[in-house]
């Protein structure tokens, strides 16, 4: 039995820079056909010129295959039209992170003021550029997706032009929101797909589970596959892979982050096929983004197949998700 899947994407994926770049990108490089790239770097991608030389070591490192880096710049208040116009061709989103809230993010939103945040909204939503965001308070951390809602809400309709990514969503009530406004949409992780706050700490704890925002209840859970498993149109998948060192995951003060990118295809092929949705994956992992992004990646077939994968224990030093577990779907 086989698989093909036409060009596709992960719409939300952590590449880092230097040597983790150079071992992780082609291990997106060599199954996807591009990849939203996210700018939480060390410092994060807030210039024109840190953008081209980020983009251009991206390049570098997956020059063996057609894969197209889609790029973000990390969101500040301080961006004006003229600045944004001027880098509209070299860039696809801007992301926003709350300060504080996650991997290098110290530099992020510390107040969620709509007028102070306006000018830049508006000229974003002028120029047609998307805005992600990283929706989470600084609250209980189960809660912090929920206490965000209403900003989503807000800033939804004050900008009814702007589009607006909920990423890597994990609550019901976040699936419930995104239908309700015509400007959101919502990227989905495997690792959200696969488990709950259980996985991670119901047991010993799974430091290689460890990630931001916190896997939720299984109703939560029920509620991301209800929507991804049938391809709606408000999402797609972005897989939030994040890669970190093994010494800083099994550690006291592990770093947040699933590393998912080169298992996440099989992974997804035997969930949707264990929900007999298999017909819907294409949709799900390539035609959706490339509707809400208004893209066209390079064409890529990949075929998957039916054949037993053992997912490696080490991807140099970094654990991917599913570390040493046999998935049903190889990559042909
Ligand atoms: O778990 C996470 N890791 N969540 C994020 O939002 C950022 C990411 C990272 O960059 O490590
Ligand atoms: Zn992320």
């Amino acid at each position: 039995m086989q698989l093909q899947l036409t060009s596709p994407l992960d719409m939300h994926l952590h590449l880092r820079e230097n040597s983790m770049l150079q071992n992780v990108a082609p291990l997106s490089s060599k199954t996807f056909s591009g990849a939203l790239i996210m700018p939480n770097t060390l410092p994060p991608i807030t210039t024109k010129e840190m953008l081209l030389a980020y983009k251009k070591e991206i390049l570098e490192a997956t020059k063996e295959d057609n894969f197209t880096p889609y790029m973000t710049l990390f969101f500040s208040s301080s961006y004006d039209y003229n600045f944004l116009k001027s880098l509209k061709d070299d860039l696809l989103a801007i992301k926003l992170y709350p300060a504080g809230i996650t991997t290098n993010s110290e530099g992020g939103v510390a107040e969620f003021n709509i007028e102070q945040l306006r000018p830049t909204l508006e000229a974003m939503s002028a120029l047609d550029i998307p805005l992600c965001i990283h929706g989470e308070s600084s609250g209980f951390v189960m809660d912090r997706e929920a206490e965000f809602i209403p900003i989503y809400k807000e800033l939804a309709s004050a900008f009814p032009n702007l589009k607006i990514i909920m990423e890597h969503i994990t609550t019901a009530a976040a699936t419930k929101a995104l239908l309700e406004h015509k400007n959101l949409y919502a990227t989905i992780t495997l690792h959200h797909l696969y488990t709950t706050l259980d996985d991670l700490a119901g047991g010993m704890l799974q430091p290689h589970l460890f990630c931001k925002p916190i896997a939720k209840r299984p109703e939560d859970r029920e509620a991301l596959l209800n929507l991804a498993l049938n391809a709606h149109p408000k999402v797609m998948f972005g897989s939030d892979s994040a890669p970190h060192p093994k010494s800083a995951k099994e550690a006291p003060g592990c770093a947040a982050g699933v590393f998912t990118a080169p298992i996440a295809l099989q992974a997804l092929a035997e969930l949707f096929e264990k929900y007999n949705k298999l017909d819907n994956l294409q949709t799900f992992v390539s035609d959706n983004a490339q509707k809400i992004y208004k893209i066209t990646p390079p064409k890529k077939e990949v075929v998957l197949v039916k054949k037993e994968f053992r997912v490696p224990k080490s991807y140099g030093d970094v654990v991917p998700f599913l570390a040493n577990q046999t998935l049903r779907w190889s990559i042909q």
